[in-house]
């Protein structure tokens, strides 16, 4: 059985679920196909537990983390109420297809609607129908704003 919760970073076991995650997702073709690098491993959780804005679901089953969603509380001015941000989303390769990606997706709407968010975003790649197909099929739509998402990436000193 797969059950969803908040997870707890100051949970060992919660905290390597989580990398191990984020790693499958950097490595697969839809995160861009790269491991994460060693210091992003050792200090993804530490930043995640400073950040006062972030939350993070974790899906298990027994005792292994075979899901997460990252999320970002942010604002929007515009109608004063908070905003919720799906950074990550991921469920492990040899689990997908059995309704998990979903259950997550709907922890986060879940967790929007009861915290009084006006919305919640995310991005997708234009080659991912797999994730806008379950996207979609939430509600979520996209692809036709005039903004575009811009970037300037700050060099390390
Ligand atoms: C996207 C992802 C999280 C979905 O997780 P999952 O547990 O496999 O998804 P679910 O089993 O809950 O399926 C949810 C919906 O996704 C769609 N879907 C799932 N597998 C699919 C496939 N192989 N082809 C097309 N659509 C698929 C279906 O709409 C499905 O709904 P349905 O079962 O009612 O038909 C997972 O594929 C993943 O981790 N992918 C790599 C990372 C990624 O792309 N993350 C999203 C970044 S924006």
């Amino acid at each position: 059985m797969v059950t969803i919760a908040q997870a707890n970073l100051d949970n060992p076991r919660h905290a390597t679920g989580i990398v191990d995650c984020l790693d499958a997702y950097a490595q697969d073709p839809m995160g861009g196909g790269q491991a994460l690098s060693l210091y992003a491993r050792q200090n993804l959780i530490t930043g995640l537990r400073a950040h006062p804005a972030s939350m993070t679901f974790i899906a298990q089953k027994a005792d292994q983390i075979v899901g997460v969603a990252v999320c970002f509380i942010g604002y929007s001015t515009f109608t004063a109420k908070p905003r919720l941000n799906l950074h990550d989303l991921i469920v492990l390769p040899e689990q997908r297809g059995r309704g998990i990606g979903r259950a997550l997706l709907k922890a986060v709407v879940g967790h929007a609607e009861a915290t009084d968010c006006c919305a919640v975003t995310l991005e997708v790649r234009k080659d991912n129908p797999t994730a806008q197909t379950l996207y979609r099929s939430l509600g979520f739509g996209g692809g036709s704003s005039a903004m575009e998402f811009w970037v300037k990436p700050v060099e390390i000193r």
